[in-house]
C-alpha cells in the first residue's frame, strides 16, 4: 500500500512510521508512506499556504491553490482509491473502516491545520473524510498517524502471526479477552488455571466467554451492534 500525506508540519510525521511494526512494514515493501510539505508546492511568495477566512472570524484557512497543485501532481503519478481529509467533523474512524482501507492500494491523506482547508477542496477533490474522535486536535497529522497505523498493521503479511489481527478488540464487535505471560504466579496473583491446562478447545471457550463478559461490562453498545 502506498500512502501520500499532505501536511504543513511534516516534522510531526517523522517518528510514527519509523519504529516497530510500521518500520518493518515499510522495510518489507508492504507499506510506503510519503510525506509532502505543502509549502514546497505553493505558487505564493514566502511559501504562503494559508490566509484569513472570508466573512471574518479567528483562524487561518489553508488556501485552495497550493492544495490543488499538489493533489493534481500526485494524481498524475498514480490513481488514488481514496483522497481522505482528516477533520473532526467527518465520520468517526473505527475498525470496520480500517479493515476496508487496508485492502486498498493507494491512499492520499490531507491534514488540515489552523481552521482547516478551503471548502472547495473538500467539494472537488476529497472522496472521504475521517475524524478520530469528538475532540479537536491542532492539525490532522496525529490523526493521520493513528489512521495509517491502524490500517498498516492490517495489510496482509505485516503482522508476523497472521491471526493476531483477527483476535484484536473490535474485530468481532467484541473486546479482546485478558492476556497473561510468565510467571504463572506473580506475588501470589495467579494466572487463570485453564490457560495452563494445554486444552486448546477449553482455552478458546474461556477466551470467548471473557470477551463477552468484558464487552457486556465495558461496551454494551457493541453487543447491540450500535458501533
Ligand atoms: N483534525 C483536528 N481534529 C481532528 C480529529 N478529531 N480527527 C481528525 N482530524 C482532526
Amino acid at each position: 500500500m502506498r500512502v501520500d500525506i499532505i501536511t504543513v508540519v511534516p516534522g510531526l510525521l517523522d517518528s510514527p512510521f519509523s519504529h516497530s511494526i510500521m518500520k518493518r512494514a515499510q522495510a518489507n515493501g508492504l507499506l510506503d508512506v510519503q510525506v509532502h510539505n505543502l509549502r514546497d508546492h505553493t505558487p505564493y511568495k514566502q511559501a504562503q499556504v494559508d490566509d484569513y477566512q472570508f466573512g471574518g472570524g479567528a483562524g487561518m484557512v489553508l488556501m485552495p491553490e497550493p492544495l490543488a497543485i499538489l493533489i493534481e501532481k500526485l494524481q498524475e503519478e498514480r490513481k488514488y482509491d481514496e483522497v481522505i481529509y482528516m477533520t473532526p467533523d467527518g465520520p468517526t474512524f473505527n475498525q470496520k473502516t480500517a479493515n476496508r482501507l487496508s485492502l486498498l492500494g493507494n491512499l492520499m491523506i490531507i491534514c488540515g491545520h489552523y481552521k482547516g482547508i478551503d471548502d472547495r477542496i473538500r467539494q472537488h477533490f476529497v472522496t472521504m473524510e475521517i475524524s478520530i474522535g469528538d475532540y479537536v486536535l491542532s492539525g490532522g497529522e496525529l490523526a493521520a498517524a493513528v489512521v495509517v497505523d491502524a490500517i498498516g498493521r492490517l495489510i496482509p503479511g505485516v503482522l508476523n502471526d497472521e491471526t493476531s489481527a483477527l483476535s484484536d478488540s473490535f474485530q468481532d464487535n467484541l473486546l479482546a479477552p485478558p492476556v497473561y505471560t510468565r510467571p504463572a504466579d506473580f506475588r501470589g496473583w495467579k494466572v487463570p488455571e485453564i490457560l495452563l491446562s494445554g486444552d486448546h478447545r477449553k482455552v478458546e471457550e474461556w477466551r470467548h466467554e471473557e470477551s463477552m463478559k468484558r464487552t457486556a461490562e465495558r461496551r454494551p453498545d457493541l453487543l447491540e451492534g450500535n458501533n
